[in-house]
């Protein structure tokens, strides 16, 4: 479908802005060959998102054919814009088309929504000084990636101790929807006292802790754990894994870590891992997101411990926001 002309929307005589459709899913699949070392997730979102209240999915085109994607969701009760999915295919890069794709994607956003005030995205590539300057870095975590063969760990997981350390208030609670909402997430929640700027990242989606954005956590089918209903110190969410699609079947498992203290973050690590991998049947690739201290314990764990392989080294995912 063809856009609505925006006022004070970037034109480009060459480009189209169309909203995305199931009919370019092909399109989308080539041009995401080769990101993320072949992982790319975005085919395995696209359906969901085509369809998706308050989400925008606009392409570019050029003679008809679709050379680059943006997304914007609007989120935090109508306050939030958040920039997801940005890529243009690999001929068409080096020429500004991101940064033309992002004007127009907000300009959309601003004459849809009006009530939206920033726009927020995550990234965990190199910040240019340009776009520091452009952008306010409102947290960071450290990436842990690692991978395994679900049905080898899942055949050692119940034995695996953890190592010992120092004793702690109760063991890790699975919280139900309505401990997140009630007890958590309201304002002067506990969970909210856990996170960088009162933000959570669920699998690299920035979301306030704030009512607004109950209904939509509440449908993800989100894992929350926390070491004590009382005080927590560290909070987990675990995202229900996913396919990838291209190449050999392999699942992302993508677990967000919130606040401090080791072993609590350990023991959590442990329980999604039981809850999940006696299900999966191939390779999985886990993505732990946490505090940056955590970062190096944690990998040791996951390698000495657990004995799973290490993917890269440290890396950092960046929560950015721009007025818009
Ligand atoms: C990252 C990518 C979208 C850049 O596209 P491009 O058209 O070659 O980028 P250009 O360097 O020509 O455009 C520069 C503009 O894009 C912005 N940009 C570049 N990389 C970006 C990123 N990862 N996230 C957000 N904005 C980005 C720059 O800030 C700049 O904006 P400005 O015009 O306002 O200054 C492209 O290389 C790509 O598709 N890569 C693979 C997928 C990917 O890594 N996507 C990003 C995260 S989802």
């Amino acid at each position: 479908m063809k856009l609505e002309a925006i006022p004070g929307a970037p034109q480009d005589g060459d480009l189209e802005f169309v909203l995305a459709t199931e009919k370019e899913f092909e399109e989308i699949v080539s041009m995401s060959h080769g990101i993320y070392g072949g992982l790319d997730y975005l085919p395995s979102r696209y359906h969901s998102w085509v369809n998706e209240k308050d989400r925008m999915v606009v392409l570019a085109k050029k003679k008809g054919d679709v050379i680059g994607l943006i997304s914007m969701f609007v989120v935090d009760g109508g306050e939030t814009a958040l920039l997801e999915g940005l890529r243009v295919a690999p001929w068409e890069r080096g020429r500004g088309i991101a940064g033309v794709l992002q004007r127009f994607g907000c300009q959309l956003v601003k004459h849809r929504y009006p009530s939206v005030k920033v726009m927020r995205l995550t990234r965990d590539d190199k910040l240019t000084p340009k776009e520091l300057n452009k952008y306010k870095v409102i947290s960071k975590q450290g990436i842990l990636l690692v991978h395994f063969n679900a049905p080898e760990l899942s055949s050692r997981l119940s034995s695996i101790p953890l190592p010992p350390g120092p004793s702690r208030p109760s063991p890790p609670i699975l919280l139900s929807p309505e401990e997140v909402q009630g007890v958590f997430l309201e304002r002067g929640g506990l969970l909210k006292d856990l996170l960088p700027n009162q933000t959570l990242i669920q699998d690299w989606q920035p979301f306030q802790a704030s009512p607004g954005n109950h209904d939509l956590l509440r449908r993800k089918s989100i894992r929350w754990m926390a070491d004590d209903s009382i005080r927590p110190r560290v909070a987990s969410l675990c995202t229900a894994p996913f396919p990838v699609p291209a190449g050999p079947l392999c699942f992302y498992l993508n677990i967000d870590v919130f606040g401090s203290g080791l072993r609590g973050a350990q023991e959590q690590l442990l329980s999604h891992l039981a809850a999940h991998v006696p299900l999966l049947p191939a390779d999985v690739k886990c993505q732990l997101f946490l505090p940056p201290s955590m970062w190096r314990p944690m990998a040791d764990f996951c390698t000495n411990v657990l004995g799973l392989k290490l993917d890269k080294g440290y890396t950092e995912q960046y929560l950015l926001e721009a007025d818009i």
